[in-house]
């Protein structure tokens, strides 16, 4: 593995997810491999658990991290071919990730879609950009059109728990007071749906996920309905695809709360974090003893350990 983009870079799912697994029973057992290397983290959006979960798996593989909030302190990235950079981007793409390519052995990159513009966001283009020119292996932290290491820290968090080969799984659209993008849902869509799982998505009319991304799910706009008999609820907010960036439904008949759960099969509740308390769903949701939203963000650790050892040496040398 050379570039981790999204679910469709893995090539062995079971090996990928076994390997995740015992680092999480035993973080230090390769704890050399990364030895002499270094992992430049560019950020260009806020962070907390992509941050210190990615430096946490580095140091448990003996590899350095270097971290650089690309916007705040460095210069403003171009990514425009040809352009006359008379404007505020102080620096072309084309420079600044060969120049951290010639610094690091590998890079991983946040880089947030705008929501202004679905065929630029598509284009994806600082992280295809820095894929390009940084001349080293390079992991996606969470882009404008995907966020893979929570889609599988979150596959890991559902195998470690499940009591069935192919539990039946909701991902609910939740209210947030502002425009999200959808690189989370459409990455939970990859990996469940990669994963063999029961997998539809509930949300208001409009709302619903581009097929071209997350392929052919159920996506009901019935709330209740798609709850029933759920073993798994993931809630999360996402702007409109269809009115593109559009965050203009506020209901909070949406937020989950004991009286939804009740509607399941005691299902496991599910966040990627950060959440909005009482608006994406209530205190007892959250706090109850079916959540799992802290297992998902300590997966987080085990997921991208897995993620940095495929791309250091490859999975054919795990034993
Ligand atoms: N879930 C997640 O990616 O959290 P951060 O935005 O805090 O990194």
């Amino acid at each position: 593995m050379k570039t981790f983009y999204s679910f469709d870079d893995v090539t062995d799912l079971s090996k990928l997810s076994s390997l995740a697994l015992k680092f999480k029973r035993a973080p230090l057992h390769k704890k050399s491999i990364g030895e002499e290397k270094t992992l430049g983290l560019v950020f260009l959006n806020p962070s907390l658990r992509t941050r210190i979960s990615t430096q946490k798996a580095a140091m448990n593989l003996g590899v350095q991290t270097i971290i650089l909030n690309i916007e705040k302190e460095g210069w403003g990235l171009e990514t425009e071919e040809g352009t006359v950079m008379k404007g505020t981007a102080g620096e072309h793409i084309k420079e600044a990730a060969a120049v951290l390519g010639e610094y690091c052995d590998l890079i991983g990159i946040r880089s947030f879609a705008t929501l202004k513009d679905k065929k630029e966001d598509y284009l994806d283009k600082v992280f295809t950009g820095f894929r390009e020119y940084c001349n080293v292996p390079i992991i996606n932290l969470e882009s404008t059109l995907y966020h893979p290491l929570q889609g599988f820290a979150d596959l890991i968090t559902i195998l470690e728990t499940k009591t069935s080969t192919k539990p039946k799984i909701v991902l609910t659209w939740a209210p947030h007071p502002k425009s999200l993008p959808h690189a989370v849902p459409n990455s939970f869509c990859k990996w469940m749906l990669g994963a063999g799982f029961d997998l539809s998505i509930a949300c208001p009319k409009g709302y619903e996920l581009d097929p071209q991304i997350v392929g052919p799910i159920k996506q009901l706009n019935n709330q209740n309905l798609a709850l029933e008999g759920a073993d798994y609820v993931y809630a999360k907010n996402w702007s409109s695809i269809e009115n593109y960036g559009v965050n203009s439904c506020t209901d909070p008949s949406w937020m989950l709360d004991d009286k939804k759960m009740g509607l399941t099969k005691q299902g496991k509740f599910m966040h990627c974090l950060p959440i909005r308390r009482n608006v994406v769903a209530t205190d007892s949701v959250i706090d109850s003893t079916t959540s799992l939203i802290k297992n998902q963000a300590n997966n987080r650790v085990y997921a991208t350990q897995a993620i940095l050892y495929n791309l250091i040496q490859g999975l054919n040398d795990y034993e």
